[in-house]
């Protein structure tokens, strides 16, 4: 863990910070980005000057931190950011935004938004953000009806077309008080989304990967439906189709992880190239899981794991009986608490499928959380409409240890996969 290489190391971030409440945290935010090694400019809208200084950011960054489109230092001719040299590009706007390699706007307001989505530059933030060709990061913030208003969304869905990025918002506790959904992502989410951009990025460097905040790092993935026998030609089993597990095996390598797939039943495709062990049954699968978790980091366990085993399977198939069968069922161990039981320090994240209503749903999310000593738990239902068994999409809520529940909403199984490992991440690198 301590000497991972820094994802962002040499990467220059021209953070844009705008008049929401939580600009408060951007000397934070430019604090833990600078630990992963970027190289910090700021831009601050005459708003966001209302919740922070630009002292306070001066104080954080060795970059250059700009109000405004006039003021001296961005009528000179840099250096823009702490290794660059001065420029004959003799406007802040144009030379800052032609040399970041990422822009990130965090706190982003609906105005922020609205602005970019149609091209608006009528102060120093917004004209570098027409000028850049960098990829763009958004992190919004916002009260919950401002985020939901349609004009917001369209602008957001036009933002997304064009390329631009988005890391949140997030629900909880807002600065008016409320819950809602419209606080502003974690800022260990924002640096390794930031982290994730540069990985995916079509810049050489970047491809290379530097920046994928899993490298380095050993996950187990389950996935399927476990099977108990009957007798030698039935079984007890489920419908889990296995795709949840795939999309986050698939997408914590893609984030730079090795990855251990142990599959139960499954009916989609799994995915190639990945090492995958077969644990059929729950006692073969807490073998496998148990044996894989020596050398991992930690556990994502997505297999919908059967809850009740036969007492003991028939040795013969069970014959037809006009006065039926009745089953003696036993519970079948807990995998995840006896992960927990013998790695009390690795990170463990779960799945609980619940087919209660929402409130319900999350309130046994949070009691499965503790009891089995997670992380993280993913509350889903497959009686929701989009989210079925087999579906390519999963309308997941995440509960952690701290922290408000953090609904994702109706989404496709990679973005899902995605939203949980950047977590991951965020907690193996220590960024929380
Ligand atoms: O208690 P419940 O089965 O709803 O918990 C769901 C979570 O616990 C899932 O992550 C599932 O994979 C895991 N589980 C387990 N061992 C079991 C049953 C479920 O690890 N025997």
């Amino acid at each position: 863990m301590t000497d991972r290489p820094a994802p962002l190391r040499g990467v220059r971030i021209l953070l844009g910070i705008t008049g929401g409440v939580a600009a408060y945290k951007a000397p934070e935010l430019v604090r833990a980005l600078g630990k992963e090694g970027a190289l910090i400019s700021v831009l601050m809208t005459k708003h966001a000057q209302r919740f922070v200084t630009a002292d306070a950011l001066r104080a954080v960054t060795r970059g250059l931190v700009l109000t405004d489109l006039f003021e001296p230092a961005a009528l000179t001719d840099g250096p823009w950011f702490p290794d660059t040299p001065k420029s004959s590009l003799a406007y802040a706007h144009i030379g800052m935004a032609r040399e970041a390699d990422l822009l990130l706007v965090a706190p982003a307001t609906a105005n922020l938004l609205a602005k970019l989505a149609h091209g608006i530059a009528d102060d120093l933030l917004t004209t570098a953000l027409l000028a850049t060709r960098a990829p763009l990061l958004i992190a919004p913030a916002m009260n919950t009806a401002m985020w939901e208003h349609p004009a917001v969304q369209e602008n957001v869905a036009t933002l997304r077309a064009r390329g631009v990025r988005f890391i949140g918002p997030e629900s909880g506790e807002l600065a008016d008080g409320e819950y809602g959904m419209g606080r502003m992502a974690m800022l260990e989410l924002i640096v390794s989304a930031c982290a994730e951009v540069r990985g995916s990025g079509s810049s050489p460097a970047g491809a290379a990967g530097a920046a994928a905040p899993l490298r380095g790092r050993s996950i187990v993935v389950t996935a399927g439906g476990t099977e108990e026998a009957i007798d030698p030609v039935r079984v007890i089993t489920n419908r889990s189709s296995g795709k949840m597990g795939f999309a986050i095996a698939e997408e914590a390598r893609a984030l730079g992880a090795r990855v251990t797939l142990v599959t139960a039943r499954t009916t989609a495709t799994a995915p190639a190239g990945i090492a995958t062990i077969e644990g059929m049954t729950v006692g073969a699968m807490r073998d496998a899981v148990l044996a894989a978790m020596v050398d991992a980091d930690a556990l994502v366990m997505a297999a919908a794991v059967s809850d009740f085993a036969p007492a003991a399977a028939a040795k013969t198939k069970l014959a037809r009986t006009e006065k039926g069968l009745t089953l003696e069922l036993s519970a079948t161990p807990d995998i995840l608490s006896d992960v927990r039981k013998k790695f009390p320090k690795k990170l463990l994240v779960g799945f609980a499928l619940e087919t209660e209503d929402a409130t319900e749903g999350v309130a046994r999310g949070r009691e499965k959380l503790k009891r089995k000593g997670l992380d993280f738990i993913a509350v889903n239902n497959p009686l929701r409409e989009g989210s079925e068994f087999g579906s390519d999409r999963n309308d997941v809520t995440l509960l952690a240890k701290e922290g408000a529940d953090v609904p994702l909403g109706l989404r496709p199984k990679r973005e899902i996969a995605r939203e949980i490992l950047l977590r991951v991440a965020a907690m193996l690198n220590g960024n929380r």
